[in-house]
């Protein structure tokens, strides 16, 4: 392995260095120019579901404001964007009849990046489903899968000579379970048998989007983006050391086994007995369609224990997560600081997993920094924290792994989902009663980093 021979860390010639958002928890516009209701709209509407009693109708704002935020990118000199494509402003009860303007909305919005030389990754789905499928079943019915390839196709199509990189899919983990498990995302629904069963047609919409893609799109890059945790046993007992196999099962292979061909691990099969999916024939071929790359969002490790069996809610996987006294842990959802873990994933994922080209399509963590009176905002965790994973990234780099670019979550402070705006994810502050966007200091130091394509070893090392 390489040591830094200076204080700066270099990465590749041409790493893509850019941040991410996603439509619903920015755009606002939520029944602008013939858009159809997602699940998040109806999910948001119960004031109980959210932790602040507020939803997304507004956000950021971003549907008229893309002008304005894709200059302060430019100005930032971030050079790759990945957004996502609201589906039901395309195509407002998810199949059937096409939106024109949503369409046109997303035309403009490209070219807009174009004209400011940023390079458009475009994610078709980021969970909000229209709400006419979901009153059919939702991705729990085999139908939602061929209603989204024909969707995909239709954007691919429309958008395809200009966008390149398509990401079908973020996080099928966190929306079939989060979503469909614990209830606490849309559609707010308890059930593992119903959840696998949303998991398995994600998979398998990815894969029989890839080729439609592809000829929608000539010189397509195409891949999946996975939510994906470094995860390890709390004790050497062997309980513990199972609960840990189980939940990295759970929420890693058995989200990445099915893509590269190998089908569902066994014994998560055996543990999950006759909830696990409905697996028709050719399924396993279609889903482990080859990609041109895999996104990795990384947030967090899990330090895992055995826990009893439950029958509803999180210990369905008879896994509890504990905590390091010594380790910090972020304002969202306690989670713990570690890029390491960031580190060891990508060297498992190039282990396990092969050799394909990897983007982390998601890092970033949220603290509630606010502008001083004099209009700066101050958030050295956050500076440290990317600081810190980029160094995790540069090292797995020169481990060998295929790293090619490294998307900050998120651009704008935004509707965090069920947190609402209780949880400020952004390099970009943004006033929800002003939208007035004012860059972090983090957001500042991000844009040197990138013009720099280099890492101080200081900031690397900053403690939090
Ligand atoms: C990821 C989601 C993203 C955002 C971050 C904090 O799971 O993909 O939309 O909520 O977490």
């Amino acid at each position: 392995m390489t040591e830094p021979a200076h204080d700066l860390l270099a990465f590749p010639p041409g790493f893509a260095w850019g941040s991410a958002t996603s439509a619903y928890q920015i755009e606002g516009a939520w029944n602008a120019d013939g858009k159809g209701a997602s699940i998040w709209d109806r999910f948001a509407a119960d004031p109980a579901r959210i932790a602040d009693r507020r939803d997304g109708r507004v956000a950021c704002d971003h549907y008229h404001r893309f002008v304005e935020d894709l200059d302060l990118m430019a100005a930032l000199g971030l050079r790759h964007y990945r957004f996502s494509i609201a589906w039901p402003r395309v195509i407002p009860d998810g199949d059937g009849a096409v939106n024109p303007s949503g369409l046109d909305h997303y035309d403009r919005l490209v070219d807009a990046m174009l004209a400011r030389s940023i390079r458009p990754y475009a994610t078709l789905f980021h969970w909000d489903l229209p709400q006419a499928l979901e009153d059919r079943g939702g991705w729990a019915a085999r139908a939602t899968v061929d209603a989204y390839v024909c969707y995909a196709e239709l954007v691919a199509r429309r958008l395809g000579d200009r966008v390149k990189d398509w990401m079908t899919h973020n996080e099928p983990c966190v929306f079939a379970f989060v979503g469909h498990l614990f209830g606490v995302h849309a559609p707010g629904r308890r059930d593992l048998r119903t959840a696998l069963a949303v998991a398995h047609h994600l998979l398998v919409s990815h894969g029989a989007a890839v080729p439609a893609i592809r000829a929608a799109c000539p010189g397509a890059r195409v891949g999946i983006v996975h939510h994906l945790e470094w995860v390890e046993p709390a004790t050497e007992r062997r309980e513990d050391v199972e609960a840990a196999t189980r939940h990295d099962g759970a929420w890693n292979r058995w989200f990445l086994d099915p893509l590269v061909g190998r089908g569902y691990p066994d014994d998560l099969r055996a543990w999950y007995g006759a909830d696990a999916p409905r697996v028709e024939p050719g399924d396993l071929a279609v889903i482990a369609t080859p990609t041109d790359f895999l996104g990795v969002n990384y947030y967090t490790r899990r330090i895992i224990a055995d826990a009893p069996r439950g029958l509803f809610g999180r210990d369905v996987f008879a896994a509890r997560q504990v905590y390091w006294p010594f380790v910090p842990r972020a304002h969202f959802d306690e989670w713990e600081v570690a890029p390491e873990g960031l580190y060891r994933l990508l060297v498992r994922v190039r282990r396990d997993y092969g050799a394909a080209a990897i983007l982390v399509a998601e890092n970033g963590t949220s603290w509630p920094d606010e502008p001083t009176a004099a209009g700066h905002v101050h958030d050295p965790v956050r500076l440290r924290y990317l600081a810190r994973h980029a160094a995790a990234v540069w090292q797995a780099i020169q481990a060998g792994v295929d790293v090619r670019g490294y998307f900050a979550w998120s651009l704008l402070d935004n509707f965090e989902w069920g947190f609402g705006y209780t949880r400020r994810f952004g390099i970009v502050h943004v006033d929800f009663a002003t939208q007035r966007r004012t860059v972090k200091a983090s957001g500042h130091w991000y844009a040197a980093l990138a013009a720099r394509n280099a890492l101080a070893l200081a900031d690397a090392n900053a403690t939090l």
